[in-house]
């Protein structure tokens, strides 16, 4: 068989273990893979590059990915579709890996819908995705986000300020909620509770009088009401780029006009996004890669490769894609433990 493999949307940590995961799985079978480059462009404009064993020594634990990504979307137009279809079938792809979160998978379900012949593997340091227990990029992309916020604690310490750091998650607020747990945060909001700017105010006071200075950290997801600024760019998926709207900026204006308390704010950003996979999301993107060729062996396309408790287990892509994966009550229940 000739394996194809893509990686796909915004990139994380673990792209490239899943890349090595995969063609390493494949010529343990006696498989050839190649890569496309760009995510769905790779595959519509025929960006194909061969991947050796040599290609991917090596590159577990570097982040990014070595095939490139993008956000391009090759079903809008009936044109790009019919030229996914027509590169598939020129260089001779027996199984197409893609490596994505819900856009690069939704691509994917609609090639498998018109005969395709694809597996896919979840990633996205959103971790949205649902159907899986954890998606790879989103623990080693949080950490940065801690380690961010401790070093904004001592900043805040000194001057006696309230401090609001920004992260990425788009509408699930999984990253803000470690972030927050993790990084012990005095406020952490996120999208799926409605803003309330009255407990803010009042756990931002309260740390201040405990401790001399509050950290608030918050998902770029949140609405405000009025964000500050237009509304952002939107990519070929239809997704506001949500960073562009500057939530940390407004809330911390609103918090040093409500409180008198001097407030900064931080937009980690892409920063969150780079930088080597930790240990957990070594593993999993080196299960899931590997576990996405066993589907495609097996005849099993349409299927992606799923964390479930200790298991990797192959799902239908429908199953995954129906919702986003939004974080669940008792989560935000053991969050609130920890308001200021
Ligand atoms: O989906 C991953 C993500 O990092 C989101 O958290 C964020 O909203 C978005 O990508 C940013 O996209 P881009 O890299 O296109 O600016």
């Amino acid at each position: 068989m000739k394996f194809g493999v893509l990686t796909g949307g915004g990139d994380c940590p673990g792209l490239n273990a899943a890349i090595r995961a995969i063609v390493l799985r494949a010529a343990r079978s006696g498989h050839e893979s190649v890569g496309f480059l760009d995510g769905w462009k790779g595959v519509r404009d025929d960006l194909v590059q061969p991947l050796s064993l040599r290609d991917v020594t090596g590159i577990l634990g570097r982040g990014g990915t070595i095939l490139g990504s993008s956000r391009t979307n090759p079903f809008v137009k009936e044109a790009d579709a019919q030229s996914v279809l027509a590169t598939l079938r020129k260089e001779g792809i027996d199984a197409l890996v893609a490596v994505g979160g819900d856009d690069t998978l939704s691509a994917a379900r609609e090639l498998y819908r018109r005969g395709g012949p694809v597996v896919g593997v979840p990633k996205t340091m959103d971790n949205d995705v649902s159907g899986t227990d954890w998606t790879f990029g989103f623990h080693s992309a949080t950490a940065v986000a801690v380690d961010a916020l401790e070093r904004l604690r001592d900043t805040a310490g000194s001057h006696h300020r309230a401090i609001v750091l920004e992260v990425m998650g788009r509408h699930a607020g999984w990253v803000a909620l470690a972030t927050g747990l993790a990084g012990e945060a005095d406020v952490t909001l996120v999208p799926e509770e409605p803003y309330d700017e009255s407990a803010l105010l009042r756990h931002v006071k309260a740390a201040v009088g405990a401790r001399g200075h509050a950290l608030i950290v918050a998902s770029e997801g949140i609405d405000l009401g009025t964000s500050r600024g237009e509304a952002g760019t939107k990519d070929e998926f239809g997704h506001e780029l949500l960073g562009q709207r500057g939530v940390g900026i407004e809330l911390a204006r609103r918090i040093e006009a409500a409180t008198g308390v001097e407030t900064r704010s931080a937009q980690i950003g892409h920063i969150q996004r780079g930088g080597p996979p930790d240990l957990f999301d070594r593993i999993l993107a080196t299960r899931l890669g590997a576990a996405a060729v066993d589907l495609a062996l097996a005849g099993r396309f349409g299927e992606l490769a799923v964390l479930r408790g200790p298991s990797i287990v192959g799902i239908p892509l429908d199953e995954a894609l129906g919702t986003t994966r939004t974080v669940s009550a008792d989560w935000l229940d053991l969050l609130h433990t920890f308001d200021a």
